[in-house]
């Protein structure tokens, strides 16, 4: 069995909306920072006693989309036996927390690395990209661009992980999945969306500002810009119809709370995907007192705490986080691996 482990990343510049054409290309530039400690772990084996290919969650989750997917990627790398996939990630799974991107990262490095051909990471990411199209930034790790180039998109790590000590803070404040997924929602904004054109063009202008922000590593900069990216976002998936409002009370008063901690001195700016969750960028020095504050909020449930993280592994073993979910719930091919 061939393990890979993938983080999740979050967007400071984001992808909603897709080119024309299918594979998930994006319609515009997007740029996020790879979350160490919010990964999920892959397990491929090729089983020639399987009549097609199996895919088991654990906890359990839907695998129909993943089935499909994984067929077709094994096949394009040249692994011509049905193929058992085992996936399980350390954090709340389809609640805005980017799941899919590390799922897909990390499900496109495990069968990269159990095919019979090598693929370079630039293939690797592309791969991941047609199972979530965010997945191909966790491609990399410490800092990520996604841009539509041509013939194909392009990602490129633009800072590695040590280039800034940023501490990334998601306050949860729904755990469970989201009402609509991100396919479905970009799909609606686009189609229905007054303000989709608008979004498409103003987070254009939003990338050369972040990407100058982070190579001078100010935050007083990035934040704002980061912000607004993210309410522009929602702003025009709110006015789609039908409506797509992913907030939570809650999800405001964590904004308003920011809002506070800036006023009152400390470098505080948050990020919402499509979900209700609250991610916050502070500078490392300020994590404690941040998280304590967004702890405090009424409707907040916990508070993770991650930085920038690494790009994929590819193992022998599954890692240590991963062991308890493996053999407690897992089918025949993960219990042996796991001994
Ligand atoms: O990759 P998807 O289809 O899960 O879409 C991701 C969309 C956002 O998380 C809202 C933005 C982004 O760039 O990650």
């Amino acid at each position: 069995m061939v393990w890979a482990t993938a983080n999740s990343n979050l967007a400071l510049v984001k992808y909603w909306g897709k080119a024309p054409g299918g594979r998930n290309r994006a319609a515009s530039a997007s740029l996020s920072v790879t979350l160490d400690g919010l990964t999920t772990t892959a397990g491929v084996e090729e089983r020639s006693d399987l009549a097609g290919d199996r895919v088991e969650w654990l906890p359990p989750g839907p695998t129909e989309a993943v089935t499909e997917y994984v067929g077709a990627v094994r096949r394009e790398l040249g692994i011509e036996r049905p193929v058992a996939v085992v996936l399980t990630s350390n954090f709340p799974v389809a609640a805005g927390l980017a799941s899919s991107a590390s799922a897909y990262a990390a499900l496109a490095s495990a069968l990269a690395a159990a095919a019979p051909r090598r693929a370079t990471p630039t293939e690797v990411a592309a791969l991941a990209r047609r199972g979530s199209g965010s997945a191909c930034r966790s491609l990399f790790g410490g800092f990520v661009e996604w841009r539509p180039d041509g013939g194909d998109d392009a990602v490129t790590q633009v800072a590695p992980p040590d280039h800034w000590s940023l501490a990334i803070l998601v306050a949860v404040t729904r755990e469970g999945p989201k009402s609509v997924g991100s396919r479905e929602g970009m799909k609606r904004t686009a189609a229905t969306s007054p303000y989709y054109e608008a979004w498409l063009s103003a987070s254009t202008g939003d990338l050369d500002g972040a990407r100058a922000a982070l190579a001078a590593r100010d935050l007083g900069a990035l934040g704002p810009i980061a912000e607004r990216n993210a309410l522009r976002m929602h702003a025009a998936a709110i006015a789609a119809d039908p409506p797509l409002l992913y907030w939570e009370p809650a999800t405001i008063a964590v904004m308003q709370e920011v809002a506070r901690l800036r006023a009152r001195g400390t470098g505080a700016f948050f990020s919402i995907d499509a979900g209700p969750q609250v991610k916050v960028l502070c500078e490392s020095a300020d994590a404690d007192r941040v998280a304590a504050a967004l702890a405090a909020v009424p409707g907040v449930s916990r508070v993770l705490r991650s930085r920038p993280g690494g790009g994929p592994e590819v193992l022998d073993r599954p890692p240590a986080w991963a062991l308890g979910p493996l053999a407690d719930h897992a089918g025949q091919a993960a219990r042996r691996a796991v001994g």
